[in-house]
């Protein structure tokens, strides 16, 4: 059985610790919030992305035969709404040819439940698919997890959570639902405050995405 340590992955770049470090900071405009989310999301669906698989495949350069690879997973985004709108645009510069699933997720600020109000996703998946789940913050799990289920039970067995800024409720919680699901993350947080937002973390990472 895989460790579910071995299944979290934190990207300790330079570029990706100074970018989460300009997201954490309040004085960051909304405008600059934005951007940098672009960016960071690129560098971490980037990481979470090494897993792709390829196929050996010859290439023809203007100077002759080259031997290279085609990627083979039928790649799957699924931004969770709204805050991993931002991680999406910056997935999708690396893999135009990715397909785009929204899922529209509201944590309810007093029950602390996943509430469900968009999700339009096809009846039937291609068994080589791979799922990124988008969603920058991993706080107590909930929009995670029933982001997941989504494409867990229609039989995805391959799901990646791609997030900023983890709480190690969030991540335990993911896990003891779906043991083998990968996490690439920028940081593992302290843990989370009475009103359930992660600290230190970045605040409410879809208002200050959007200027709410
Ligand atoms: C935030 C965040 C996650 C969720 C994390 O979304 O973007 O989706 O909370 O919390 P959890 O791990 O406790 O479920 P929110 O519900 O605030 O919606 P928004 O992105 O539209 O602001
Ligand atoms: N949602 C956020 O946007 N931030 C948190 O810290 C927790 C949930």
């Amino acid at each position: 059985m895989v460790s579910t340590k071995a299944l979290v992955k934190v990207v300790e770049h330079p570029l990706v610790k100074y970018t989460l470090t300009r997201l954490r900071d309040y004085q960051t405009p909304s405008s600059e919030f934005r951007q940098l989310a672009i960016e960071l999301g690129r560098f971490l669906v980037y990481e979470a992305m090494t897993e792709l698989t390829q196929r050996a495949a010859k290439v023809e350069t203007p100077i002759g035969p080259a031997q290279g690879t085609v990627l083979s997973d039928y790649v799957i985004l699924a931004p969770v709404l709204r805050a991993g709108l931002v991680l999406a645009e910056g997935a999708q510069h690396l893999l135009p040819s990715a397909r785009v699933y929204h899922v529209g997720l509201r944590r309810d600020e007093s029950t602390l439940e996943a509430i469900s109000y968009y999700a339009r996703l096809p009846e039937n998946l291609p068994t080589e698919s791979r799922v990124f789940v988008l969603d920058p913050m991993l706080a107590t799990g909930g929009s995670a997890v029933a982001a997941i289920s989504l494409f867990a039970k229609m039989g995805v067995k391959e799901i990646h959570l791609v997030s900023f800024v983890a709480a190690p409720e969030g991540i335990k919680q993911v896990h003891s639902k779906y043991p083998t699901v990968k996490i690439t993350t920028a940081a593992i947080d302290q843990g989370l405050n009475e009103h359930a937002y992660i600290v230190p973390g970045l605040g409410d990472a879809g208002d200050r995405s959007f200027g709410t």
